[in-house]
């Protein structure tokens, strides 16, 4: 099974985005976009401006990663505009986790369930069965270009585990510092979808980087 590689637009060029989406439709898996309020995380990235322009000319799917408080209040409007995947943080949700995922079931897209690495894996195994995805983080939420933490590979193993004991559907997604160097243990780990921001955007060709991703 080749990974998926879902490329980050935080790290894409802005005043030509039109022209990324474009190079994305023609050779990535998903198109991530991370949302972020400034108060869940500090930083602001990008909202409804960003994504109500890109869902439209997407050929392939839409992964909005929701970096927020309250992130049920933005569900239904990401549906209206064509979203597949939507993840939020279990840290944001806490108990009401299992009804946000069945929110989001119920607007017709996929639910992830994401953590930062501070966050014991095991929180994620009720949702095992319940969740389309689980996002792993393996840099803190908020900021692209960060390097990657290497103990995240021993967090993919543990809920890949889980996840097989259980004969379970669930993809892991891992987010940040993903490239080159890392891609193959990710896969090896049991990681069916890398995020890749800088390492795909800031390359010569980002076409190459997304291919070799793929194929590690
Ligand atoms: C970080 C975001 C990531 C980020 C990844 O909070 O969730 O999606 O864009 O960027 P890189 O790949 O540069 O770490
Ligand atoms: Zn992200």
């Amino acid at each position: 099974m080749q990974l998926k590689v879902a490329p980050s637009v935080l790290s894409a060029d802005f005043l030509h985005l039109e022209k990324d989406i474009m190079m994305l439709n023609s050779c990535a898996d998903w198109i991530h976009l991370d949302v972020m309020d400034g108060t869940f995380v500090p930083n602001i990235s990008f909202g409804f401006s960003v994504i109500d322009a890109v869902a439209p000319i997407a050929k392939i799917p839409t992964d909005v990663h929701l970096m927020v408080v309250h992130p049920e209040r933005w569900f239904e409007r990401l549906a209206q505009t064509g979203v597949k995947y939507v993840s939020f943080h279990l840290e944001a949700a806490g108990r009401k986790t299992a009804e946000f995922i069945d929110r989001i079931h119920s607007l017709g897209m996929k639910a992830g369930v994401a953590i930062d690495p501070d966050v014991p894996v095991r929180k994620l195994f009720k949702y095992i069965g319940k969740a389309d995805f689980f996002l792993v983080m393996s840099v803190f939420a908020g900021f692209g270009g960060q390097k990657f933490i290497y103990e995240s590979i021993d967090r993919v193993m543990e809920l890949k585990a889980e996840i097989t004991r259980r004969g379970a559907q669930a993809l892991i997604e891992v987010d940040g510092g993903v490239g080159e160097s890392n891609a193959g243990a990710l896969r090896e780990a049991g990681v069916d979808v890398v995020v890749a921001g800088s390492s795909v955007f800031k390359a010569e060709s980002p076409e190459s980087v997304i291919r070799v991703l793929q194929n590690v």
